[in-house]
């Protein structure tokens, strides 16, 4: 089973209260996302490989390292996803951007697919795909299964904010998945939101209503 793991790092912990704040505005809601992207791009990324290297400084060679085997894959799930995608670019400009795109069946309630971007050489990435909210877990299992089917082999999900609801949606049918949170709030309300969440990542990160 898929480890759930909380980054509790300080900062990320203190910028996720003002994201939370219903009084944040737009501009400094966008601009913290951002930020936590950044910080928990950092935490995930602990375990890329290295290499040895030697590189010449002013005063003599040294040894030093630099990253080595598997590349990045960037997938933010439109819309909101693209809050967090330019936080994880400013650690690791060389990764690649994938994009899901899904929408809700107004009638079976399930996502469906409607856009679909990913790198050409998709097995040999590792993938990183993000969304603010892990609520009922329907788009996140559905833009696993997207990249699984495409033959991505290497997925992480990273999300702000999840309700235990989406969490063992998302265990139970990508058992292999890892998921990487900032907080695991209490419980999804009738409406589908996560309580306390932070409301519609969307609507906040996009000044929408
Ligand atoms: N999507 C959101 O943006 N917020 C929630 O609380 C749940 C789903």
């Amino acid at each position: 089973m898929g480890k759930v793991h909380v980054l509790d790092h300080p900062l990320i912990q203190h910028k996720l209260t003002f994201i939370r704040d219903v009084s944040t505005g737009t501009k400094e809601f966008r601009e913290l996302v951002d930020e936590v992207a950044t910080l928990m791009a950092f935490e995930i990324t602990r375990h890329l490989q290295l290499q040895e290297v030697t590189v010449e400084t002013p005063v003599g060679p040294a040894k030093s390292h630099t990253l080595a085997g598997k590349k990045l894959g960037i997938v933010p799930i439109l819309r909101a996803g693209l809050g967090m995608s330019d936080g994880i670019l400013k650690l690791i400009p060389a990764a690649k951007v994938g994009h899901v795109g899904l929408y809700r069946d107004p009638e079976t309630l399930k996502p469906v697919e409607y856009y679909v971007k990913l790198p050409s050489d998709v097995a040999e990435r590792e993938f990183i795909v993000v969304d603010p909210m892990l609520a009922t877990g329907g788009s996140a299992v559905e833009a696993i299964t997207s990249l699984k089917k495409r033959g991505a082999t290497n997925i992480k999900l990273m999300c702000l904010i999840a309700a235990p609801e989406g969490v063992e949606i998302v265990q139970e049918a990508h058992p292999d998945i890892d998921i990487y949170l900032a907080s695991l709030d209490e419980k999804l309300n009738e409406k589908g939101y996560i309580v306390p969440g932070l409301g519609d990542a969307g609507d906040r990160l996009f000044g929408t209503k």
